[in-house]
Order: structure tokens, then C-alpha cells, then sequence
């Protein structure tokens, strides 16, 4: 819904099959190397944005309670942003819904960004065209880039010596890909990470010894992804999936202090994807700033691989599909 002084919003989160490890700029959130993800079509955030002119400050709630510290923080400055590039100076109160655990690395952010940029973007009279919106939702949040947008989505890193770095970093959809993937989320924990991806990454960059190897073989991945997808070879889009991911976690256990988000119970996860693939089934497994697992595998076996992690690891699972960009809700009333 979009009225001169509100808007609502809805935006999912999206996982990543060739992943966002590393910045080149902390200010403009600009990534080191491009990055591959699918939007879901589960754990929707819905957020909006109204204008409170009389306000000195904007207020922030999640899930209803009113939010302190780091997220109205960089809420505010996410919203600076929109009222400079609008010309207006209205506070506004921002109410976000999320149906994925907050903080858990099922990729809230991504979700909330989008939502919010697209939300603010209307509330403040300046509504951007995709791409446009996709660098703004970036500097909340650098893999709400990608959750503009539906299905797959490639987010250009931007050449460095580019003459605008900030316009040339942007995602977009992936039109030719021919694979019909589903993702199952196998709840291991849902409470809040001990470090937040936005510091492990900083982190992981300045310490780890093994970044420039990350960075070269993610840059490698995401070519022989694009391929794999436009091929329809379902078993390396997994494979390569499940290689990229291992290696971003690798990467970061071996920074100072290390950052560890698996835990025992997703290493656990990753032995029953083994196992099932060893028996047959075609199933990889993701993981992100967190400890939960995203199962990979074809859209027909989804519910069947479901049920096997499930009965395996005795955790909630979720079946995830290819998802819608961020839409406005239409029709609402308050
Ligand atoms: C592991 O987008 O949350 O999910 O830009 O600092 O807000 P900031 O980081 P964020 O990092 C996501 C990292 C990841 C991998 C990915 O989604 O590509």
C-alpha cells in the first residue's frame, strides 16, 4: 500500500548459492567479489513506513515491541539516506514483521532491507525503478540487494575503478537459469548469532589468511554457477553450492578471534545430507551467518527430502521455493 504518508511493503529473505563474504567498502557496502542467491518464497518480512512529521526522531518496532540499540540505529540511517535523496525531512515510525527468527542467519536482513527500502522509498515520494532500488536496499543491508528481486539473482560486486562505484554495484535477476530448485530449512537454533555477520565479515577480511584464496574461488564459483543454472545440471548448482559455502565458513574459522556459526547440531545436518546423497538422493546443503542448514534439492523431491531430515535430525524443516521480489501491498487498510 503506498499513500502520500505510508507504506507497506513485503519482501522475502534469499539464500545464497554463491555467497556475499567480504567488503571493499564498509560505507557504501560495496562487495569484494559478485555474489548468486535464490529468493524464497517462505519467511516474509512485511514492513511499513509512516511518516510522522511531528516526531524528532523515528521510532522502530519489530514484531511489535519497540526496538533499541543497533537496529533503529541503522534504520535511522538507512531512512537519512532516502529523505536526502527525497529532499524531506519528516521522522517517521517504522513497524517490521519478520516470520523468520530475527538475528538467526536465515537472512532477516535481506528480507528487511528490501521491504524497508521499498517501503520508505514510497512513503517519501521518491519510488525508484529496480535497479535503483536494489543499490539503495544494498547500503542497509548488502544481500537485501538481491531480495528485490524473485527467483535467482546475480549482485554485481562493481568494478573498483568503475567511475561511479556506487551505481555499479547493483543486482539483477538471472533469466536464463533452468533449474527448478527448492531449499529446506532445517531449523537447528532460532535464537540471535553470537556475532553479527556485518562484524565477522570486517573480520574476516582484516585477519583470515585465507581470504584472497575465498575471493578466488568464489569468483570462480559464480562463473561455473551461472553455467550450472543455465545448463539445468542441478548436481553441480549443489555441488558448487555446497563447496562455496564450506569454504566461506572455513575462511572465517580462520580468522582472529575465529567465527564459528556451525554447530554441532548443523554439523550434524551436513552428515545426514551426506548420507542421503550417498544413498541416492540428490540433496546439498548451504549455511549461512548461523547455525541453521538450507537443504538444496530438485522442486519434486522436496517434501520427500523434508520428511528425511526431519526423521533424521529431529528439527522443524521448511520448505523453501523459488520466491517473489518485493511488492507493495495493494489494498491495505489501517
Ligand atoms: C552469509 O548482507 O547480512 O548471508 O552487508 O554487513 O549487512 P551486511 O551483511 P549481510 O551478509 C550476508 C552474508 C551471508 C552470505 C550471503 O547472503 O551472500
Amino acid at each position: 500500500m503506498s499513500t502520500s504518508e505510508g507504506a507497506i511493503a513485503v519482501a522475502h529473505p534469499n539464500i545464497a548459492l554463491v555467497k556475499y563474504w567480504g567488503k571493499r567498502d564498509e560505507h557504501l557496502v560495496l562487495p569484494c567479489a559478485d555474489s548468486l542467491s535464490l529468493t524464497l518464497d517462505v519467511f516474509p518480512t512485511t514492513t511499513e513506513v509512516r511518516l510522522h512529521p511531528h516526531a524528532t526522531r523515528d521510532y522502530v518496532t519489530v514484531d511489535g515491541v519497540l526496538a533499541r540499540g543497533e537496529t533503529p540505529r541503522r534504520i535511522t540511517a538507512f531512512l537519512d539516506l532516502v529523505r536526502d535523496r527525497a529532499g524531506r525531512t519528516e521522522r517517521a515510525l517504522v513497524a517490521t514483521r519478520n516470520t523468520v527468527p530475527t538475528g538467526a542467519g536465515l537472512a532477516s536482513s535481506a528480507s528487511g532491507f528490501a521491504a524497508l527500502a521499498l517501503a520508505a522509498s514510497h512513503a517519501y515520494d521518491l519510488p525508484l525503478e529496480p535497479a535503483v532500488l536494489s543499490r539503495l536496499a544494498r547500503r542497509g543491508s548488502g544481500s537485501a540487494a538481491r531480495s528485490i528481486f524473485g527467483g535467482f539473482v546475480v549482485w554485481h560486486a562493481g568494478a573498483p575503478d568503475a567511475p561511479d562505484p556506487d551505481l555499479a554495484s547493483y543486482a539483477e535477476p538471472v533469466t536464463d537459469a533452468r533449474v527448478d530448485l527448492a531449499m529446506v530449512v532445517v531449523l537447528v537454533e532460532t535464537g540471535p548469532k553470537p556475532v553479527s555477520s556485518r562484524e565477522a565479515m570486517r573480520r574476516t577480511v582484516a585477519t583470515s589468511p585465507r581470504f584472497h584464496d575465498w575471493l578466488a574461488a568464489t569468483r570462480g564459483d559464480l562463473q561455473a554457477m551461472r553455467a550450472a543454472l543455465a545448463g539445468g545440471d542441478l548436481a553441480a548448482v549443489g555441488a558448487i553450492a555446497e563447496s562455496n559455502a564450506l569454504g566461506m565458513h572455513k575462511t572465517m574459522e580462520n580468522a582472529v578471534p575465529p567465527v564459528r556459526y556451525l554447530t554441532d547440531a548443523s554439523r550434524l545436518v551436513l552428515d545426514s545430507v551426506r548420507r542421503m546423497r550417498h544413498a541416492g538422493t540428490q540433496a546439498w546443503a548451504t549455511m549461512d551467518a548461523g547455525p541453521n542448514v538450507k537443504v538444496l534439492c530438485a522442486g519434486d523431491d522436496a517434501e520427500h527430502v523434508a520428511y528425511e531430515l526431519r526423521e533424521l535430525s529431529d528439527r522443524p524443516t521448511v520448505v523453501g521455493r523459488s520466491g517473489p521480489g518485493a511488492t507493495l501491498r495493494t489494498g491495505a487498510r489501517r
